[in-house]
């Protein structure tokens, strides 16, 4: 499937969407600066996490006050905290102004302590722009036409990063693996002593299969084989809910989006990466391959913002960039392990219900499944055009199957962000019931 089409959608679940994209949010509710005694701005906390940093008796609060909507539980965009939402309704201001300007450099600074990095030679990019512009920010900078890129491929994503590659001028080896299962260290440790690559990619999480890829051992046995290669990670589907430690297990660069995990809107490309990468595109003996991606042009204004120092190349969002320096308040505020434990123990929970209804996930083994989304196979005599109606008709969305070898045997659930950290939404609850009912609409009972 050519990925201009986008997924695969049948008319009724488009529909679906469309009426989705309708409602207007009331993104204008004022809101009063408290601060936590660890001088975090608590309005920016979501009320659940406010409640049990303060003192503040505001327990009988709605948990959102967002108006009535179906429940967004495909692997991203997600449904939004009310407070990221709320920051995006921040007034019209200068770029290079002081406020926002402090808001940019704090947003980077709190990005270290998501990728777990404390090195100083690391580098953090906010740009503007999706997931997508993560790969050509790796193939326009860390790789030069003509030179070779390992590819390692669980999904529809993994082919895409490759498809980016070759565009720039790679020389691309790809080792792809069967639908629900991922490339074994030992064929990559072949493949790494057989050539030399100037980086290795691999799809944290392919948000077509729900295939989580294992990141350690991987990153150790580039470093064993072949220690000059860059290690660089597609964390679209996983920063924010799956364990990554930037600095403990050398990873050279990881890009990732706004509207995933993170629980911000889309629209931004956030990326971390290494000293060593940031070293290997200075060493280019070729320029920058693309203007808008390019490292030159963005690298000092990332620094300067960092630095609190007015500084322009392009210009950002403001209001964007503020629902990010919200979410990662949050974020930072809760803790990252605590954050992915919490992930991990909805994920539990949720492929525990899936397997009690006899449905069979598309990512076989229980070590290689993600945290944050379930890719599910439907029963036998069950299509996802019809029970993904039957779901929204119960006010959930869930998403179809994208990977063409078995795009309509399979769905989709997302569970991340507030849908597994605010219990008191209740949307896990909702979609195992919706997908339940749905089934049995279908026709189908379990074994
Ligand atoms: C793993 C992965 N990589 C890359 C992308 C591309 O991101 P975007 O759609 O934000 O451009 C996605 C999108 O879902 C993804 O899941």
């Amino acid at each position: 499937m050519p990925r201009s089409s986008g997924p695969v959608d049948s008319p009724a679940r488009l529909s679906l969407i469309s009426r989705h994209l309708a409602p207007s949010y009331p993104l204008n509710t004022p809101y009063t600066v408290e601060r936590h005694p660890d001088n975090i701005d608590t309005s920016l906390l979501p009320k659940t996490q406010t409640r049990a940093l303060t003192t503040d008796a505001n327990s009988s609060a709605k948990m959102s006050t967002q108006p009535e909507h179906p429940t967004l539980l495909i692997p991203g965009p997600i449904e939004f905290d009310d407070a990221v939402l709320n920051s995006m309704s921040h007034y019209s201001e200068s770029h290079v102004g002081p406020a926002f300007v402090n808001v940019f450099g704090e947003t980077l600074s709190m990005l270290r302590k998501l990728f777990q990095t404390t090195d100083s030679s690391a580098q953090p990019f906010v740009l503007s722009g999706s997931g997508t512009l993560g790969w050509d920010l790796v193939a326009a900078n860390l790789i030069e036409p003509g030179e070779d890129a390992l590819v390692l491929s669980t999904g529809y994503f993994g082919d895409g990063f490759a498809d980016c590659l070759k565009v720039y001028g790679a020389n691309v080896t790809q080792i792809s693996a069967e639908p629900g299962s991922r490339p074994q260290l030992p064929e990559i440790e072949k493949a790494l002593s057989e050539k030399k690559y100037k980086l290795l990619t691999v799809t944290h999480v392919d948000t077509s299969t729900g295939v989580l890829s294992e990141l350690k051992n991987l990153s150790e046995l580039v470093h064993r084989v072949s220690p000059d290669t860059l290690v660089i990670v597609d964390g679209v589907c996983s920063v924010a809910c799956e364990e990554i430690d930037f600095d403990a297990w050398k990873l050279d660069g990881v890009v990732t989006a706004s509207q995933k995990a993170i629980g911000c809107p889309a629209g931004l490309s956030i990326s971390m990466f290494s000293g060593r990468a940031i070293q290997a595109f200075q060493n280019r003996q070729t320029p920058p391959t693309s203007y808008f991606a390019s490292m030159k042009n963005w690298l000092p204004i990332m620094q300067n913002y960092e630095a609190k120092k007015p500084s322009y190349f392009a210009t950002p969002s403001p209001q964007l960039v503020r629902a990010l320096h919200t979410a990662l308040t949050q974020i930072v505020a809760q803790g990252v392990k605590e954050r992915f434990a919490a992930h991990k123990a909805a994920s539990d929970k949720i492929k525990a219900a899936i397997a009690a209804l006899g449905l069979k996930q598309v990512a076989a083994n229980p070590d290689d499944q993600a945290h944050g989304m379930t890719a599910i196979y439907l029963p036998e005599n069950v299509k996802g055009a019809e029970l993904l109606p039957k779901l929204g008709a119960r006010g959930v969305v869930f998403a179809g199957g994208i990977h063409k070898a078995i795009a309509a045997k399979y769905i989709r659930f997302g569970h991340m962000g507030v849908s597994v950290l605010d219990p008191s939404r209740g949307h896990v609850e909702k979609a195992i019931k919706a997908l339940e009912e749905g089934l049995s609409e279908c026709g189908y009972q379990k074994a």
